[in-house]
């Protein structure tokens, strides 16, 4: 337990010192690249989908770190997502995977679950400025308490000890033939069928199998 504290104040510490410069850097991109894609509906949705936030319940379990683009890219790409899929991010942050995934990848409905109400306000201005907010929702909640039964592809970019943690409830919530996707972090025990780098970074890929393997459950 001492181990996994320090390590998490470690994470912390490097994220917010660090690489929270990329994040902004990455931030303003994807912005920038959403601005000129509004499309027609955008006034319309936005009467629709006001943003309002709660402030945020409890300190986030983890410190917002920004995936990039190109690996976001390629987690959508190893879970084959596609306009059957909805897609759920396990602590969205500033909601650029459930927006690509419907802007790029054209899914159905993309869900992005955020405890942060920066986060939250960040994402759906993300998303009224790239015109889809007719398919992406944020919602500030946290995900240990969340719903996301109906998610085909689910994505993570988390901790080690958080993908464990969440393991018995991706087991509970969702159907067999589901796609988990997590950048960096594996699920320890449950093995991933596939492992892929790009960038430096390791992206990990399970499928919910028809029946959980005893040492998992
Ligand atoms: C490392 S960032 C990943 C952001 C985004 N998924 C990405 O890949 O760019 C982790 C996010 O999880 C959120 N978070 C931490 N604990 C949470 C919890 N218990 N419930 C929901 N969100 C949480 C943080 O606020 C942060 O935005």
């Amino acid at each position: 337990m001492k181990l996994q504290a320090i390590l998490k104040v470690l994470f912390a510490t490097v994220s917010v010192g660090s690489l929270m410069m990329v994040g902004c850097t990455q931030q303003e991109q994807v912005s920038s690249q959403t601005q000129g894609e509004a499309s027609p509906s955008t006034v319309e949705v936005q009467q629709k989908s006001p943003s309002t936030t709660q402030p945020t319940e409890r300190t986030p379990d983890v410190v917002y770190v920004p995936t990039p683009p190109e690996v976001v890219d390629r987690m959508l790409k190893i879970a084959k997502v596609s306009k059957n899929d909805i897609l759920y991010d396990l602590g969205s942050g500033d909601g650029r995977i459930p927006i690509t995934a419907v802007q790029k990848y054209g899914v159905k409905k993309a869900v992005g679950i955020d405890i942060d109400s920066q986060r939250i306000k960040e994402a759906n201005e993300n998303a009224k400025k790239a015109g889809v907010t007719d398919k992406v929702q944020f919602l500030q909640q946290d995900l240990f308490k969340s719903n996301f039964s109906e998610a085909t592809v689910v994505t993570l970019y988390l901790l080690p000890e958080l993908n464990v943690r969440l393991r018995s409830q991706l087991f509970k919530q969702l159907k067999p033939g589901t796609r988990i996707v997590s950048h960096a972090f594996d699920m320890r025990e449950w093995k991933p069928e596939k492992v892929e780098q790009v960038d430096g970074r390791t992206i990990y890929f399970w499928t919910i199998p028809k029946q959980i393997p005893a040492n998992l459950r």
